[in-house]
Protein backbone atom coordinates (compact mmCIF):
# COMPACT_ATOMS: atom_id res chain seq x y z
CA UNK A 1 0.00 0.00 0.00
CA UNK A 2 1.52 3.32 -1.03
CA UNK A 3 0.69 6.86 1.02
CA UNK A 4 1.25 9.82 -1.05
CA UNK A 5 4.05 11.10 1.13
CA UNK A 6 6.48 8.41 -0.73
CA UNK A 7 5.48 9.80 -4.21
CA UNK A 8 5.92 13.10 -3.60
CA UNK A 9 8.29 12.97 -6.66
CA UNK A 10 5.97 10.68 -8.40
CA UNK A 11 6.36 10.88 -12.11
CA UNK A 12 8.94 13.90 -12.21
CA UNK A 13 12.04 13.32 -14.54
CA UNK A 14 14.82 13.62 -12.72
CA UNK A 15 18.43 13.83 -14.50
CA UNK A 16 21.44 13.49 -12.00
CA UNK A 17 24.40 15.12 -12.84
CA UNK A 18 27.35 13.43 -10.95
CA UNK A 19 30.85 15.02 -10.78
CA UNK A 20 34.36 14.04 -9.70
CA UNK A 21 34.34 14.71 -6.04
CA UNK A 22 34.42 12.46 -2.65
CA UNK A 23 30.87 13.61 -2.15
CA UNK A 24 29.67 11.35 -4.90
CA UNK A 25 29.61 8.50 -2.62
CA UNK A 26 26.39 10.71 -1.24
CA UNK A 27 24.81 10.69 -5.13
CA UNK A 28 24.06 6.50 -4.39
CA UNK A 29 21.57 7.68 -1.29
CA UNK A 30 20.11 10.53 -3.11
CA UNK A 31 19.54 8.11 -6.38
CA UNK A 32 17.61 6.00 -3.98
CA UNK A 33 15.75 8.62 -2.24
CA UNK A 34 14.71 9.94 -5.34
CA UNK A 35 13.44 6.76 -7.28
CA UNK A 36 11.62 5.98 -3.53
CA UNK A 37 9.81 9.39 -3.70
CA UNK A 38 8.37 7.86 -7.31
CA UNK A 39 10.73 10.21 -9.83
CA UNK A 40 12.64 8.45 -12.76
CA UNK A 41 16.05 9.00 -12.65
CA UNK A 42 18.41 9.14 -15.31
CA UNK A 43 22.47 9.98 -14.39
CA UNK A 44 24.82 11.37 -16.49
CA UNK A 45 28.99 10.74 -14.73
CA UNK A 46 31.69 12.89 -15.69
CA UNK A 47 34.56 10.08 -16.46
CA UNK A 48 36.57 11.55 -13.20
CA UNK A 49 33.25 10.98 -11.35
CA UNK A 50 33.35 7.22 -12.15
CA UNK A 51 36.65 6.98 -10.01
CA UNK A 52 35.09 7.65 -7.09
CA UNK A 53 32.23 5.77 -7.19
CA UNK A 54 30.91 3.01 -9.99
CA UNK A 55 28.53 3.52 -12.39
CA UNK A 56 27.38 -0.05 -11.59
CA UNK A 57 26.17 1.21 -8.15
CA UNK A 58 24.21 3.74 -9.31
CA UNK A 59 22.45 1.69 -12.59
CA UNK A 60 21.58 -0.31 -10.18
CA UNK A 61 19.88 1.84 -7.94
CA UNK A 62 18.53 3.82 -10.56
CA UNK A 63 17.07 1.66 -12.74
CA UNK A 64 18.73 3.26 -15.51
CA UNK A 65 21.99 3.04 -17.50
CA UNK A 66 24.60 5.78 -16.81
CA UNK A 67 25.86 7.83 -19.19
CA UNK A 68 29.14 9.04 -19.25
CA UNK A 69 30.40 9.79 -22.83
CA UNK A 70 28.38 11.35 -26.03
CA UNK A 71 28.92 7.79 -28.01
CA UNK A 72 28.75 4.61 -25.12
CA UNK A 73 32.09 2.27 -24.83
CA UNK A 74 30.38 -0.15 -27.61
CA UNK A 75 30.78 2.68 -29.88
CA UNK A 76 26.82 2.26 -31.11
CA UNK A 77 24.47 4.06 -29.44
CA UNK A 78 24.74 8.12 -29.27
CA UNK A 79 23.39 9.96 -26.07
CA UNK A 80 21.82 12.66 -27.03
CA UNK A 81 21.97 15.58 -24.73
CA UNK A 82 19.07 17.40 -26.25
CA UNK A 83 17.00 14.51 -25.74
CA UNK A 84 18.42 14.04 -22.28
CA UNK A 85 17.81 18.27 -21.79
CA UNK A 86 14.29 17.54 -22.67
CA UNK A 87 13.33 14.56 -21.08
CA UNK A 88 14.38 16.46 -17.75
CA UNK A 89 11.95 17.91 -15.43
CA UNK A 90 14.62 18.83 -12.96
CA UNK A 91 18.52 18.83 -13.95
CA UNK A 92 20.20 18.11 -10.37
CA UNK A 93 24.24 18.40 -10.26
CA UNK A 94 24.93 16.63 -6.97
CA UNK A 95 28.08 16.76 -6.37
CA UNK A 96 28.86 19.66 -8.43
CA UNK A 97 32.44 20.41 -8.89
CA UNK A 98 34.66 23.82 -8.59
CA UNK A 99 36.15 22.69 -12.68
CA UNK A 100 32.04 21.86 -14.03
CA UNK A 101 30.70 24.72 -12.22
CA UNK A 102 33.42 26.85 -14.14
CA UNK A 103 32.48 24.71 -17.21
CA UNK A 104 28.57 25.77 -16.50
CA UNK A 105 29.41 29.32 -16.20
CA UNK A 106 31.10 29.92 -18.93
CA UNK A 107 29.70 27.76 -21.41
CA UNK A 108 31.75 25.20 -22.13
CA UNK A 109 30.35 21.79 -23.47
CA UNK A 110 33.39 19.61 -23.36
CA UNK A 111 31.29 16.72 -22.30
CA UNK A 112 27.71 15.13 -22.07
CA UNK A 113 26.96 16.76 -18.50
CA UNK A 114 27.79 20.31 -19.56
CA UNK A 115 26.35 19.92 -23.37
CA UNK A 116 23.17 18.61 -21.35
CA UNK A 117 23.20 21.83 -19.08
CA UNK A 118 23.06 23.74 -21.92
CA UNK A 119 20.20 22.43 -23.65
CA UNK A 120 18.10 21.15 -20.75
CA UNK A 121 15.33 24.06 -20.72
CA UNK A 122 14.23 22.84 -16.88
CA UNK A 123 14.99 24.01 -13.85
CA UNK A 124 18.93 23.27 -12.84
CA UNK A 125 20.20 22.87 -9.44
CA UNK A 126 23.53 22.57 -8.31
CA UNK A 127 25.10 21.01 -4.95
CA UNK A 128 28.40 22.06 -4.60
CA UNK A 129 31.04 20.12 -3.50
CA UNK A 130 34.20 21.10 -2.82
CA UNK A 131 37.39 21.92 -0.33
CA UNK A 132 36.96 25.22 2.17
CA UNK A 133 39.73 27.41 -0.66
CA UNK A 134 38.26 26.60 -3.42
CA UNK A 135 34.55 27.28 -1.91
CA UNK A 136 36.17 30.38 -1.11
CA UNK A 137 38.47 31.56 -3.80
CA UNK A 138 37.22 34.66 -6.04
CA UNK A 139 36.90 33.12 -9.03
CA UNK A 140 34.42 30.48 -7.75
CA UNK A 141 32.20 33.08 -6.09
CA UNK A 142 32.09 34.78 -9.58
CA UNK A 143 31.24 31.70 -10.94
CA UNK A 144 28.45 31.07 -8.11
CA UNK A 145 27.13 34.48 -9.07
CA UNK A 146 27.04 34.03 -12.76
CA UNK A 147 24.97 30.96 -12.35
CA UNK A 148 23.04 32.17 -9.83
CA UNK A 149 21.91 35.23 -12.24
CA UNK A 150 21.64 32.45 -14.87
CA UNK A 151 18.49 30.87 -12.76
CA UNK A 152 21.02 27.78 -11.49
CA UNK A 153 19.56 27.02 -8.40
CA UNK A 154 22.59 26.56 -5.87
CA UNK A 155 21.65 23.95 -3.34
CA UNK A 156 23.86 25.53 0.19
CA UNK A 157 26.77 23.74 1.07
CA UNK A 158 26.91 22.86 4.34
CA UNK A 159 29.35 23.46 7.31
CA UNK A 160 31.67 20.42 8.85
CA UNK A 161 34.90 18.30 8.19
CA UNK A 162 36.20 18.49 4.89
CA UNK A 163 37.71 15.28 2.99
CA UNK A 164 41.16 17.37 3.36
CA UNK A 165 40.53 17.49 6.93
CA UNK A 166 40.18 21.14 7.04
CA UNK A 167 37.01 22.25 8.66
CA UNK A 168 34.40 24.74 7.16
CA UNK A 169 32.34 25.77 4.40
CA UNK A 170 32.23 23.35 1.21
CA UNK A 171 30.46 19.80 2.27
CA UNK A 172 27.86 18.92 -0.26
CA UNK A 173 24.24 19.32 0.90
CA UNK A 174 22.60 16.33 2.65
CA UNK A 175 20.73 13.67 0.35
CA UNK A 176 18.01 14.14 2.81
CA UNK A 177 18.21 17.84 2.73
CA UNK A 178 18.41 18.04 -1.22
CA UNK A 179 15.65 15.42 -1.80
CA UNK A 180 13.31 17.96 0.66
CA UNK A 181 14.42 20.99 -1.35
CA UNK A 182 13.23 19.45 -4.28
CA UNK A 183 9.30 17.87 -2.63
CA UNK A 184 9.17 21.40 -1.22
CA UNK A 185 9.95 23.23 -5.10
CA UNK A 186 7.29 20.68 -6.72
CA UNK A 187 4.44 21.21 -4.02
CA UNK A 188 4.94 24.73 -4.58
CA UNK A 189 4.52 24.65 -8.38
CA UNK A 190 1.82 24.95 -10.36
CA UNK A 191 -0.70 22.29 -11.08
CA UNK A 192 -2.69 22.39 -14.06
CA UNK A 193 -6.03 20.51 -12.96
CA UNK A 194 -5.49 21.07 -8.51
CA UNK A 195 -9.14 20.68 -7.41
CA UNK A 196 -10.52 18.66 -10.70
CA UNK A 197 -12.49 15.74 -10.68
CA UNK A 198 -11.52 13.41 -14.05
CA UNK A 199 -13.12 10.24 -15.25
CA UNK A 200 -11.05 8.48 -17.29
CA UNK A 201 -11.81 5.28 -19.42
CA UNK A 202 -9.00 2.54 -20.54
CA UNK A 203 -8.44 -0.53 -22.08
CA UNK A 204 -10.46 -2.62 -23.81
CA UNK A 205 -13.90 -4.46 -23.15
CA UNK A 206 -14.32 -7.81 -23.46
CA UNK A 207 -17.95 -9.40 -24.80
CA UNK A 208 -18.82 -13.01 -23.47
CA UNK A 209 -19.80 -15.54 -25.71
CA UNK A 210 -20.26 -18.08 -23.27
CA UNK A 211 -17.73 -18.96 -19.56
CA UNK A 212 -14.68 -19.40 -21.75
CA UNK A 213 -15.12 -17.43 -24.61
CA UNK A 214 -15.32 -13.77 -25.61
CA UNK A 215 -15.24 -11.10 -28.28
CA UNK A 216 -12.02 -8.54 -27.39
CA UNK A 217 -9.47 -6.25 -29.05
CA UNK A 218 -5.97 -5.60 -29.00
CA UNK A 219 -5.94 -2.38 -26.53
CA UNK A 220 -3.60 -2.65 -24.07
CA UNK A 221 -4.85 0.41 -22.09
CA UNK A 222 -1.02 1.82 -21.97
CA UNK A 223 -2.79 5.39 -23.27
CA UNK A 224 -5.56 5.75 -21.01
CA UNK A 225 -3.08 4.36 -17.57
CA UNK A 226 -0.75 7.45 -18.77
CA UNK A 227 -3.62 9.90 -19.12
CA UNK A 228 -4.82 8.96 -15.88
CA UNK A 229 -1.52 8.82 -14.36
CA UNK A 230 -0.51 12.58 -16.12
CA UNK A 231 -4.00 13.81 -14.58
CA UNK A 232 -3.12 12.95 -11.24
CA UNK A 233 0.13 14.23 -11.62
CA UNK A 234 -1.35 17.63 -12.17
CA UNK A 235 -3.59 17.60 -8.85
CA UNK A 236 -6.70 15.81 -10.27
CA UNK A 237 -8.54 13.25 -7.94
CA UNK A 238 -9.44 10.78 -11.15
CA UNK A 239 -11.46 8.02 -11.23
CA UNK A 240 -10.17 5.21 -14.04
CA UNK A 241 -12.39 3.22 -15.15
CA UNK A 242 -10.61 0.18 -16.80
CA UNK A 243 -11.36 -2.69 -18.71
CA UNK A 244 -9.16 -6.19 -18.53
CA UNK A 245 -5.41 -5.44 -18.65
CA UNK A 246 -2.64 -6.50 -16.94
CA UNK A 247 -1.17 -2.69 -16.13
CA UNK A 248 -2.28 -1.15 -13.21
CA UNK A 249 -1.49 2.01 -11.17
CA UNK A 250 -0.71 2.88 -7.85
CA UNK A 251 -1.22 6.99 -7.87
CA UNK A 252 -2.71 8.18 -4.54
CA UNK A 253 -5.11 10.14 -6.58
CA UNK A 254 -6.37 7.37 -8.63
CA UNK A 255 -9.45 5.13 -7.94
CA UNK A 256 -9.48 2.37 -10.04
CA UNK A 257 -12.89 0.57 -11.44
CA UNK A 258 -12.10 -2.49 -12.84
CA UNK A 259 -15.08 -3.67 -15.51
CA UNK A 260 -15.02 -6.39 -18.11
CA UNK A 261 -17.95 -5.53 -20.90
CA UNK A 262 -19.24 -2.43 -22.66
CA UNK A 263 -21.95 -2.47 -20.12
CA UNK A 264 -20.05 -2.44 -16.94
CA UNK A 265 -18.23 0.69 -17.88
CA UNK A 266 -21.43 2.30 -19.00
CA UNK A 267 -23.20 1.93 -16.18
CA UNK A 268 -19.59 2.85 -13.74
CA UNK A 269 -19.31 6.07 -16.15
CA UNK A 270 -23.04 6.95 -16.33
CA UNK A 271 -22.66 6.44 -12.16
CA UNK A 272 -19.38 8.61 -11.95
CA UNK A 273 -19.75 11.60 -14.55
CA UNK A 274 -22.13 13.48 -12.62
CA UNK A 275 -19.17 13.86 -10.18
CA UNK A 276 -17.11 14.87 -12.56
CA UNK A 277 -15.23 18.14 -13.89
CA UNK A 278 -13.98 16.61 -17.45
CA UNK A 279 -14.01 13.14 -19.08
CA UNK A 280 -11.66 11.70 -21.46
CA UNK A 281 -12.52 7.85 -22.77
CA UNK A 282 -9.88 6.73 -24.04
CA UNK A 283 -11.03 2.92 -23.95
CA UNK A 284 -11.61 0.96 -26.91
CA UNK A 285 -15.48 -0.08 -26.52
CA UNK A 286 -16.72 -2.80 -28.56
CA UNK A 287 -19.50 -1.34 -30.69
CA UNK A 288 -21.54 -5.36 -30.59
CA UNK A 289 -21.61 -7.67 -27.65
CA UNK A 290 -23.48 -10.96 -28.10
CA UNK A 291 -27.54 -10.87 -28.10
CA UNK A 292 -26.98 -13.92 -25.58
CA UNK A 293 -24.44 -15.51 -23.27
CA UNK A 294 -24.18 -18.92 -23.23
CA UNK A 295 -24.51 -20.01 -19.19
CA UNK A 296 -22.36 -23.24 -20.36
CA UNK A 297 -19.77 -23.73 -23.05
CA UNK A 298 -20.66 -24.13 -26.43
CA UNK A 299 -19.67 -27.31 -27.99
CA UNK A 300 -18.61 -27.75 -31.31
CA UNK A 301 -20.84 -28.85 -34.24
CA UNK A 302 -20.58 -30.51 -37.56
CA UNK A 303 -22.19 -26.86 -39.59
CA UNK A 304 -21.07 -23.59 -39.55
CA UNK A 305 -21.84 -21.37 -36.36
CA UNK A 306 -23.76 -17.81 -36.83
CA UNK A 307 -22.97 -15.54 -33.46
CA UNK A 308 -26.05 -12.78 -33.74
CA UNK A 309 -24.46 -9.35 -32.08
CA UNK A 310 -26.17 -6.69 -30.73
CA UNK A 311 -25.29 -2.95 -30.52
CA UNK A 312 -23.83 -1.52 -27.16
CA UNK A 313 -24.24 1.92 -25.92
CA UNK A 314 -22.41 4.84 -27.01
CA UNK A 315 -20.64 5.71 -23.85
CA UNK A 316 -19.44 8.95 -24.78
CA UNK A 317 -22.44 10.15 -26.98
CA UNK A 318 -24.22 9.25 -23.87
CA UNK A 319 -21.71 11.40 -21.78
CA UNK A 320 -22.35 13.87 -24.51
CA UNK A 321 -25.81 14.26 -24.15
CA UNK A 322 -25.38 14.75 -20.43
CA UNK A 323 -22.40 16.93 -20.38
CA UNK A 324 -23.84 20.40 -19.19
CA UNK A 325 -20.54 22.34 -18.30
CA UNK A 326 -18.00 19.56 -17.86
CA UNK A 327 -15.09 19.36 -20.47
CA UNK A 328 -15.22 16.16 -22.74
CA UNK A 329 -12.89 14.44 -24.95
CA UNK A 330 -13.03 11.35 -26.87
CA UNK A 331 -10.61 9.58 -29.18
CA UNK A 332 -10.75 8.14 -32.64
CA UNK A 333 -8.91 5.42 -34.55
CA UNK A 334 -9.08 5.85 -38.31
CA UNK A 335 -7.90 3.62 -40.93
CA UNK A 336 -8.98 6.51 -43.68
CA UNK A 337 -10.17 10.20 -44.02
CA UNK A 338 -8.97 9.95 -40.57
CA UNK A 339 -9.87 13.61 -40.29
CA UNK A 340 -12.74 13.70 -41.68
CA UNK A 341 -14.50 10.51 -39.66
CA UNK A 342 -12.59 12.41 -36.04
CA UNK A 343 -14.56 15.89 -36.94
CA UNK A 344 -17.85 13.75 -37.44
CA UNK A 345 -17.18 12.07 -33.85
CA UNK A 346 -16.54 15.46 -32.16
CA UNK A 347 -20.01 16.96 -33.60
CA UNK A 348 -21.94 14.05 -33.31
CA UNK A 349 -20.79 13.26 -29.45
CA UNK A 350 -20.85 16.55 -28.55
CA UNK A 351 -17.27 17.10 -27.76
CA UNK A 352 -15.21 20.04 -26.85
CA UNK A 353 -12.10 17.95 -28.18
CA UNK A 354 -10.87 15.12 -29.72
CA UNK A 355 -7.71 12.44 -29.99
CA UNK A 356 -7.45 10.88 -33.43
CA UNK A 357 -4.70 8.51 -33.55
CA UNK A 358 -4.65 6.61 -37.50
CA UNK A 359 -3.62 3.46 -37.95
CA UNK A 360 -1.72 4.50 -40.83
CA UNK A 361 0.74 6.18 -38.35
CA UNK A 362 4.15 3.71 -37.78
CA UNK A 363 4.25 3.42 -34.10
CA UNK A 364 0.94 4.95 -33.27
CA UNK A 365 -2.18 3.09 -31.62
CA UNK A 366 -2.79 -0.27 -30.13
CA UNK A 367 -0.02 -2.03 -28.37
CA UNK A 368 2.81 0.25 -28.94
CA UNK A 369 4.89 2.59 -26.19
CA UNK A 370 4.22 5.55 -29.04
CA UNK A 371 1.75 7.09 -29.95
CA UNK A 372 1.58 10.09 -32.52
CA UNK A 373 -1.85 12.21 -32.50
CA UNK A 374 -3.82 14.74 -33.79
CA UNK A 375 -6.50 17.27 -32.01
CA UNK A 376 -9.29 18.69 -33.45
CA UNK A 377 -11.19 20.84 -31.26
CA UNK A 378 -14.90 22.72 -31.46
CA UNK A 379 -13.56 25.89 -32.25
CA UNK A 380 -11.67 24.00 -35.49
CA UNK A 381 -8.73 24.32 -34.40
CA UNK A 382 -6.18 21.44 -35.29
CA UNK A 383 -3.13 20.65 -34.05
CA UNK A 384 -0.69 17.70 -35.00
CA UNK A 385 1.83 16.05 -32.73
CA UNK A 386 5.11 14.24 -33.87
CA UNK A 387 5.54 10.74 -32.97
CA UNK A 388 6.30 10.45 -28.93
CA UNK A 389 6.17 8.21 -26.48
CA UNK A 390 2.68 7.49 -25.06
CA UNK A 391 3.60 9.18 -21.19
CA UNK A 392 4.39 12.13 -23.07
CA UNK A 393 1.50 11.97 -25.45
CA UNK A 394 -0.33 11.63 -22.10
CA UNK A 395 1.48 15.31 -21.11
CA UNK A 396 0.25 16.83 -24.72
CA UNK A 397 -3.48 16.18 -24.25
CA UNK A 398 -3.43 16.89 -20.13
CA UNK A 399 -2.53 20.56 -21.14
CA UNK A 400 -4.85 21.16 -23.65
CA UNK A 401 -7.80 20.01 -21.20
CA UNK A 402 -5.84 21.95 -18.33
CA UNK A 403 -5.94 25.11 -21.12
CA UNK A 404 -9.80 24.54 -20.80
CA UNK A 405 -10.10 25.35 -16.98
CA UNK A 406 -7.40 27.88 -17.04
CA UNK A 407 -8.50 30.30 -19.92
N1 LIG B 1 -16.82 4.85 -27.35
C1 LIG B 1 -17.70 4.72 -26.29
N2 LIG B 1 -18.64 3.75 -26.29
C2 LIG B 1 -18.74 2.89 -27.31
C3 LIG B 1 -17.86 3.01 -28.41
C4 LIG B 1 -16.91 3.99 -28.39
O1 LIG B 1 -17.59 5.50 -25.34
N3 LIG B 1 -19.68 1.94 -27.26
C5 LIG B 1 -15.84 5.95 -27.35
C6 LIG B 1 -14.39 5.54 -27.32
O2 LIG B 1 -13.91 5.41 -26.01
C7 LIG B 1 -13.73 6.69 -28.07
C8 LIG B 1 -14.77 7.13 -29.05
O3 LIG B 1 -16.00 6.64 -28.54
O4 LIG B 1 -13.47 7.78 -27.21
C9 LIG B 1 -14.58 6.68 -30.46
O5 LIG B 1 -14.68 5.32 -30.58
P1 LIG B 1 -14.60 4.60 -32.04
O6 LIG B 1 -14.83 3.15 -31.83
O7 LIG B 1 -13.37 5.01 -32.73
O8 LIG B 1 -15.77 5.26 -32.77
P2 LIG B 1 -17.21 4.81 -32.96
O9 LIG B 1 -18.04 5.99 -32.58
O10 LIG B 1 -17.49 3.56 -32.23
O11 LIG B 1 -17.33 4.62 -34.53
P3 LIG B 1 -16.67 3.53 -35.53
O12 LIG B 1 -16.38 2.30 -34.73
O13 LIG B 1 -17.71 3.38 -36.53
O14 LIG B 1 -15.42 4.18 -36.05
Amino acid sequence: MSDSSTYTLKDKHILLGICGSIAAYKAAFLTRLLVRSGASVRIIMTNSATAFIAPLTLSTLSKNPVLTDFVDQKGNTWNNHVELGLWADVFLIAPATANTLAKMANGLCDNLMTATYLSARCPVYAAPAMDLDMWQHPTTRKNIQTLTENDVQIISVESGELASGLEGEGRMAEPEHILDLLQKKNSADHRSLTGRRVLITAGPTYEPIDPVRFIGNRSSGKMGLALAEEAAHQGASVTLVKGPTSLDTEHPNIRTIAVDTAHEMYKACLEHFPDCDAAILSAAVADYTPQETATQKIKKSNGEMTLSLKKTRDILKTLGQNKENRILVGFALETEHEEAHAQKKLLEKNLDFIVLNSLNDAGAGFQHDTNKITILDKDNKTKRFELKKKTDVARDIIRELSAYFND
